[in-house]
């Protein structure tokens, strides 16, 4: 059973969560089969997209959530949002602790993502309390614009 996560989506959230969904028939997964999109909006409501990519050397495979990230970050972004992510069978999909990780780095942005069937937008610092950072965050901070 999956805890109560977050709030339901808003109108907005809900058509993000689709565009990840679209995202997700681009996905180069055919190890594990489970494809997934993502989608990274920032303050101007531009969009960044990512896919899950696979590798014959399974470690080699990347998180569709760190595909949108490298999108967001390689455009001069350096603030998401929000990011939607979803798997084409519409499983539940969660960010793995890596992403969240990965995405604590620029913030705080809100994970919109199915949640027991349900669309949900859960604020990240909800999904990893504590993520790992620099004692003193000071270099991260000047260049995350914070
Ligand atoms: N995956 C993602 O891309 N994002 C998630 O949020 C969960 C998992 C990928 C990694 C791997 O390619 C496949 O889904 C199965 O774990």
């Amino acid at each position: 059973m999956v805890p109560a996560l977050g709030r339901p989506a808003d109108a907005a959230e809900e058509r993000a969560l689709g565009a990840a969904l679209l995202m997700a028939e681009r996905a180069y997964a055919p190890y594990s089969g489970f494809r997934v999109g993502a989608v990274i909006v920032d303050a101007a409501g531009s969009e960044y997209r990512g896919v899950n990519v696979e590798n014959a050397s399974y470690p080699a495979g990347l998180c569709a959530e760190r595909a949108a990230l490298a999108a967001l970050i390689a455009a001069g972004g350096r603030r998401p949002l929000l990011v939607a992510v979803a798997a084409a069978s519409g499983d539940d999909c969660l960010p793995c602790g890596v992403c969240l990780q990965a995405l604590a780095e620029f913030g705080d942005p809100t994970i919109v993502a199915r949640v027991g069937g349900a669309p949900r937008a859960i604020p990240l610092h909800e999904l990893l309390t504590a993520p790992f950072a620099h004692a003193s965050g000071a270099a991260a901070e000047r260049e995350a614009g914070r």
